[in-house]
């Protein structure tokens, strides 16, 4: 196996050991049942890194961003979010859970497995109640996203009903009401029509530039050249060899 560099250092290389990365995966193994799926991840990401997951349907990247979310846990090696380990073990522990959910959003392919209440607003507002924040506050938080996803007009509505771009809206909103640090998005142009497309393309410019972390898969060739900062690529897929990228699962 190669060394790792952190794919930044190679550009940066006076960054090298400044400060450990945000999310770090060492020898990460993970199979369902007895099909291994994730193997022998070595991987680093940076905090404000923008990063596009790569690969063919099946190489596996819904379930890194799942582990990256603290969803699913390695049976061999680790992963560590900002220093600590996160297991099964410490998954279990609720304060620890509860926070790592705040601190890595997680946007699923499919909406509709998110939205789960009677109305947008209490959609968005549930994170936040969660988080043990006041009444005010998170009255404050449902505003402030419902305003920058230009949806203050569904507030009332039941997410299941919507469309599937107004899905996708109210998803987001609801992930950035608990102002995570980390976004990962799942195949997040998907279903969308090319309007949402490209306006969900400048939605996602502007949180990379107000220094998001964000990991995003997909197949969307303009989302994935004008986001990343550079490529993760799984299992055999070999896009374009000429941009910076780190290559896991092969
Ligand atoms: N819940 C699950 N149970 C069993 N196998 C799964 C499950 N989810 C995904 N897999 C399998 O894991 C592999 C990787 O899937 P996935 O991470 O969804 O890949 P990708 O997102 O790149 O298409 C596939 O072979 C898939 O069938
Ligand atoms: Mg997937």
């Amino acid at each position: 196996m190669h060394p790792y560099v952190h794919p930044q250092r190679l550009h940066h290389p006076h960054a090298a050991g400044a400060r450990p990365a945000l999310m770090r995966f060492d020898d990460f193994c993970f199979a369902y049942d007895d099909v291994p799926v994730l193997r022998h991840i070595d991987l680093e990401i940076d905090a404000g890194d923008s990063v596009v997951l790569m690969g063919d349907n099946g190489s596996g990247k819904s379930t890194l961003l799942r582990a990256m979310s603290g969803l699913v846990h390695p049976q061999v090696g680790t992963y560590r979010f900002d220093g600590r380990v996160v297991d099964a073990a410490s998954m279990r522990d609720p304060e620890f859970s509860r926070r790592l959910h705040q601190r890595v959003g997680f946007i699923f392919q499919d909406s509709d497995s998110m939205l789960f209440t009677a109305s947008v607003e209490d959609e968005v507002a549930f994170g936040p109640s969660q988080m043990g924040l006041s009444a005010k506050e998170v009255s404050a938080r449902v505003d402030d996203c419902l305003g920058l996803l230009g949806i203050g007009h569904l507030r009332g509505r039941a997410p299941y009903n919507l469309s599937g771009g107004e899905k996708k809206k109210v998803a987001i909103a609801s992930v950035l009401a608990m102002n995570p640090e980390v976004l990962c998005l799942d195949e997040p142009m998907a279903a969308l029509d090319a309007r949402t497309q490209e306006w969900l393309l400048g939605f996602l410019k502007q949180l990379k530039h107000a220094g998001k972390t964000l990991v995003v898969a997909t197949h969307d060739q303009s989302l994935a050249d004008e986001l990343a900062d550079y490529f993760v690529y799984m299992g055999d897929f070999h896009g374009y060899a000429d941009r910076p990228h780190v290559h896991v699962n092969e």
